[in-house]
């Protein structure tokens, strides 16, 4: 029928025991010494160790055989193929895709919290669900992951005409939104000039979530910091970026737009500040360019 879900990535690291214990701190839940499990949708994260960091692998759910065998035509089309156990890599990002058949992710309706405001009172004599959470954050699921091309417009046709992901929004010239489900996003592919992982994202329930999570994340670990709270345009999710020891980017995120009825949703082409954030505080340089490209690249020259 259609893809429908990111399933599960593997991050290479240099640091491996460190970074384990980062995303143990981050709320993901441990299944095994290296290996992560989110609320909602299983496990999801694996990490092995890599010379530099890099996405190894990136997972992808279909519906059912037929899907697969559609996938392995359109693969054709661009001389690539599918091995026997769904893997595909993209040259230009150096990651395999792997595409396999998958259960979706399915979750019971939960009742919004209730906020007031001015002349609406939707909540009396009642504290705000936000600030009575003792728990600690945990992330539902894998929304979506950035990846640096070195040929971002190849790697995008990998994804569109090979994979079969959908454009929700384009910024031309740079990068389109790709969607492999009803999220506004699973996979961004920037130009840059090595392959690398710009960012993983991970969702919670709502703002307080993300407001929770950071500040849990930052206590003792300053360093951790890179950009949030803010509230991104394209997609329109609240948003706060972290930094494992690794180097690599990890979002929790919250609010995302939904593409159900693709004949509704109306992709657009933004080239402004839009590209980045709605509001928030400003974008910090190493955002835009991590500060370790330079050793990515002495790596990737070197190996
Ligand atoms: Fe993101």
């Amino acid at each position: 029928m259609a893809l429908h879900r990111l399933t599960r990535i593997t991050i290479g690291v240099p640091n491996l025991a460190e970074t384990s214990a980062y995303y143990a701190d981050f709320g993901l839940l441990k299944t095994g010494e290296n290996t992560f499990a989110t609320a909602d949708g299983g496990e999801q994260l694996r990490l092995v160790h890599a010379p530099t960091r890099r996405l190894v692998e990136l997972g992808v759910g279909v519906d059912d055989a037929d899907d697969l065998g559609r996938i392995g035509a359109a693969l054709a089309r661009l001389d690539l193929a599918l091995d026997a156990d769904g893997r595909v890599s993209d040259p230009a990002t150096k990651v395999r895709v792997q595409v396999s058949i998958a259960d979706r992710i399915t979750r019971p309706a939960e009742p919004a919290p209730l906020y007031n405001g001015p002349g609406r009172a939707d909540r009396v004599d009642a504290r705000a669900p936000g600030v009575l959470r003792e728990q600690p954050v945990r992330p539902r699921k894998l929304g979506h992951v950035v990846l640096g091309s070195t040929d971002q417009e190849a790697s995008q046709r990998f994804f569109t005409d090979g994979i079969g992901f959908k454009v929700s929004d384009e910024v031309p010239g740079i990068a389109a939104f790709l969607r492999c489900s009803t999220d506004h996003h699973n996979v961004l592919v920037q130009p840059a000039p090595v392959p690398y992982l710009h960012h993983t994202s991970w969702e919670v329930e709502d703002v307080d979530e993300i407001g929770r999570g950071a500040h849990h994340m930052l206590e003792g670990h300053p360093e951790r910091h890179v950009w949030g709270l803010g509230r991104h345009h394209i997609g329109s999710n609240f948003f706060w970026y972290l930094k494992d020891p690794a180097g690599n980017f990890s979002e929790y995120y919250s609010d995302l737009d939904c593409v159900v009825d693709e004949a509704i949703w109306k992709p657009e082409v933004f080239q402004d500040m839009r590209i980045l954030y709605s509001w928030g505080p400003p974008v910090p340089p190493s955002f835009i360019e991590p500060e370790d490209l330079a050793a990515l690249m002495a790596g990737a020259h070197s190996s």
